[in-house]
């Protein structure tokens, strides 16, 4: 079975990282989703792709100075549509019970902190912290491109499985030694300039394989033919149903 993984909920129906944007997931079929996280200033772990305010919301400035009583004065989904005015930043407990909730299975996405190593570890410790409220019957990958705080993760909570990301300007034929001194289970690279030969190598290794971002369906089409066992999208809700689960 081939996962076609919602990339950062249904981004291109709702605002990316939200709420809402991983509710659509379970309406539409789609069963895997990815998520990017980061940490505020007082610990609380967040959904956001950026470690910044200004794409996302309609305000400016770091995470990083963030607390959370400041979620609630942060609107993350008016820029995307009306219909989405009052969408805030989700802290990792909530989309934790909403993925128990609508059975839904995760890839947690671990943002690199800009603001340091150390806080980089106090991601990594409440992300643990949080996946214990995360019911066991649902399936869970942990990815970074900040492949040291994998290897941290991995080694904090060995039972989970790591993905290594890659951007295709970092692939180097070492590729595979830095999943053993991680002890990833997976590699996740970029789609721009991924080939045939690529693939093969990793899947002769013995690694799964999740391409990002993949907005094409033909090109879907043909890395799930070379091997590839699930691609992110921004476009999951178009894929036919083959891809999808009736829940
Ligand atoms: O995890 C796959 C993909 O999300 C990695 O890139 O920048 O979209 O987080 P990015
Ligand atoms: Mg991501």
């Amino acid at each position: 079975m081939k996962t076609v993984f919602a990339h950062r909920g249904m981004s291109s129906l709702a605002p990316e990282n939200t709420l809402s944007a991983f509710s659509l997931c379970r309406e539409n079929g789609i069963q895997w989703l990815e998520c990017d996280v980061d940490i505020l200033a007082d610990g609380t772990v967040v959904l956001s792709h950026d470690d910044t305010l200004e794409r996302c919301t309609d305000q400016c400035g770091s995470l990083y100075d963030l607390t959370h009583s400041d979620l609630a004065k942060i609107d993350a989904g008016n820029w995307f549509a009306d219909a989405y005015e009052g969408e805030r930043i989700p802290t990792f407990e909530q989309f934790i019970a909403l993925v128990n909730q609508h059975e839904l299975n995760i890839n947690v996405e671990i943002k690199s902190c800009t603001s340091g190593w150390e806080n980089t570890l106090r991601l990594i410790d409440g992300v643990i912290a949080g996946l214990e409220n995360l019911n066991p019957e649902r399936e869970l990958i942990i990815s970074s491109f900040n492949h040291l705080a994998l290897a941290e993760f991995k080694k904090r909570r060995p039972q989970t499985r790591i993905a290594c990301l890659f951007e295709n300007a970092n692939l180097w034929d070492d590729w595979e030694s830095i999943l053993q001194a991680c002890q990833a289970e997976y590699i996740h690279p970029e789609d721009k300039g991924l080939t045939k030969e690529r693939i093969l190598k990793m899947k002769a290794a013995g690694y799964g394989i999740n391409v990002y971002t993949v907005n094409d369906l033909a090109r879907a089409n043909q890395l799930f033919n070379w091997g590839v066992d699930g691609v992110f999208t921004d476009i999951a809700h178009q894929f036919p149903k083959k891809y999808k689960k009736a829940f």
